[in-house]
């Protein structure tokens, strides 16, 4: 853990107390002066600490920015994802940076988050907008030992984990859209992009791209996409602290790909299931040049999506472009 991690640590532990200059010196081993100017460089990132003499530091308020070390604290030790954290200011697009890192031969679980993205994309090629302190954007890197087809269940943990987090963070009621679409009251207030490297019967690594409409108002949308998508902050209508956020997914996400490896894939997609809009509702599905109709039927076990068509076939889908028929 980073001295700054350690100096957030010991200030919050203390909660509306003071902790002394001498107290967290002797903790971290190094100068009340080195202390000194670790606080005033948080301070400098809008951590308000106060600094008594007489009673030493106190945590009164931390900022919405999204801090490696801070965020690393808040994750189990042993986890998987997020063992290595970075944070940039703006990127192209957070896959891009991860996939670099991916091929610099990077840990699994290293995770990318950019606090805005200049070319962050969706799924179909299409745009993500990403305004700055606004979302989360940020990649994951996954090296499991799974075959490229099972690479959907992967789609499906994330989806999965997002739910679950966005859901206890805010208490409201969040749903999936299969593949990749989280829902609010029908509308998308995150998505999921997994980009796969692979050789023919295994996966050389796996991206997973999530960006999340946080603190985004009706504004930051435009006007096409004011009827599709929305923001916590818009459903909630207050703002939502992202760094707290970024930890539950984290976590959630953690503990499903967890399952995924350990052979559990079926419990992850109950779950799923349990939360997806999609199953039982007649579909429009746009692959390339081919249009299938028909009723989402259920999960397969590799996480594809089961159609029953109009003409009783049953067809095992993995992408395309899912329209809901109302
Ligand atoms: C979709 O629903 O179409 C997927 C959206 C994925 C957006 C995220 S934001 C972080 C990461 N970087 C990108 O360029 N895209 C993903």
């Amino acid at each position: 853990m980073s001295l700054d991690a350690q100096i957030l640590q010991a200030l919050r532990a203390r909660g509306s107390e003071a902790i002394s200059g001498a107290e967290l010196s002797q903790k971290l081993g190094i100068t009340r002066a080195a202390i000194g100017a670790r606080i005033e460089a948080l301070q400098q990132l809008g951590y308000e600490i106060e600094a008594s003499p007489h009673h030493g530091y106190r945590l009164l308020s931390a900022p919405d920015v999204l801090h490696a070390d801070d965020l690393s604290w808040r994750l189990a030790p042993n986890r998987r994802i997020g063992r290595d954290i970075r944070v940039f200011e703006q990127t192209t697009s957070t896959n891009d940076v991860i996939e670099k890192l991916a091929r610099d031969g990077a840990g699994e679980g290293a995770v990318v988050f950019a606090e805005s993205q200049t070319q962050g994309r969706g799924r179909l090629g299409r745009a993500w907008i990403s305004p700055a302190h606004k979302g989360l954007w940020f990649s994951v890197l996954l090296r499991p030992n799974l075959t490229p087809q099972a690479a959907t269940q992967l789609t499906v943990a994330s989806a999965t984990a997002l739910r679950a987090a966005i859901e206890s963070r805010t208490g409201l009621k969040v749903e999936i859209k299969w593949p990749n679409d989280i829902l609010i009251a029908g509308k998308k207030v995150a998505g999921i992009l997994t980009e796969l490297s692979a050789e023919l019967d295994r996966i050389k690594y796996v991206l997973v791209g999530i960006g999340v409409d946080v603190n985004l108002t009706v504004e930051d949308f435009s006007p096409e996409l004011r009827a599709q998508a929305t923001s916590l902050r818009i459903e909630l209508g207050k703002p939502v602290v992202r760094i707290e956020l970024a930890a539950a997914i984290l976590t959630e996400l953690d503990r499903q790909y967890g399952r995924v490896l350990d052979g559990e894939f079926s419990s992850v997609a109950d779950e799923w299931e349990s939360h997806c809009s999609t199953l039982g509702q007649r579909l429009v599905i746009q692959l390339g040049q081919r249009r299938l109709c028909g009723r989402a039927e259920s999960l397969g076990e590799d996480g594809a999506l089961l159609l029953r068509t109009d003409h009783g076939h049953l067809e095992r889908i993995v992408g395309g472009d899912v329209t809901v028929e109302k």
